[in-house]
């Protein structure tokens, strides 16, 4: 029997249980009652990934020179999954560090800008009022190494779990996951 695709579900935020961990989630569980998937969920924040140190050692070997952390455990199931919905709340305009971490680590894809083809990416931004734009931007790096870009949404929440309380984000992350759901086989 043919496995199920995966659907891989990675919120970016430091804080557990927040916004994003709630979109995210959501988005997997929609997903899958619309097609006969499998998902999973994961934090960054939950693994040990190390700052990218500039050492540019990856443009010659094609992956990251740094090996003693949980970098791989992360991109093992990215490169198993079809989908990636990828979250994170805007700090100062761009994700939090911690995920920027997990972005810059893959930074060796240049070696092979065809490394994610085939992949469809949605994203979830969620800030209290503003910086999207260049969030976004950032959030989009995927795409840099053959990824398309399904879908993304704008979430508006601030306080932890505030997402609960307002209705119509809940019904912006429902719309989302029907439109990256109707890209999976
Ligand atoms: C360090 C920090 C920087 C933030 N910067 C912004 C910002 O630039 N724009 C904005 O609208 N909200 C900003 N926020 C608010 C968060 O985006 C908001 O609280 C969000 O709901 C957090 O999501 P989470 O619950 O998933 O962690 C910031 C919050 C923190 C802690």
């Amino acid at each position: 029997m043919a496995s199920k695709v995966l659907v891989l579900g990675i919120s970016g935020s430091p804080r557990k249980d927040g916004n994003t961990d709630i979109a995210v989630k959501r988005t997997l569980e929609a997903i899958s009652r619309l097609r006969d998937v499998e998902t999973l969920f994961i934090r960054v924040a939950d693994f040990n990934i190390k700052h990218c140190i500039g050492c540019r050692e990856c443009m010659k070997i094609g992956e990251c020179a740094i090996r003693d952390d949980d970098f791989n455990i992360i991109l093992e199931k990215l490169m198993q999954a079809e989908m990636i919905v990828v979250g994170a709340p805007v700090f100062w305009n761009s994700p939090p560090g911690v995920m920027k971490d997990f972005i810059d680590r893959t930074h060796g894809f240049y070696t092979d800008r065809k490394r994610l083809l085939g992949k469809k990416v949605g994203i979830i931004s969620v800030a209290a009022e503003s910086g999207f734009e260049s969030h976004e931007d950032i959030l989009s790096w995927m795409r840099i190494y053959g990824a398309e870009i399904v879908g993304k949404v704008r979430i508006y929440a601030r306080e932890k779990g505030e997402i609960l309380q307002r209705p119509k984000e809940i019904a912006k992350v429902e719309r989302f996951a029907r439109i990256l759901a109707e890209r999976l086989q």
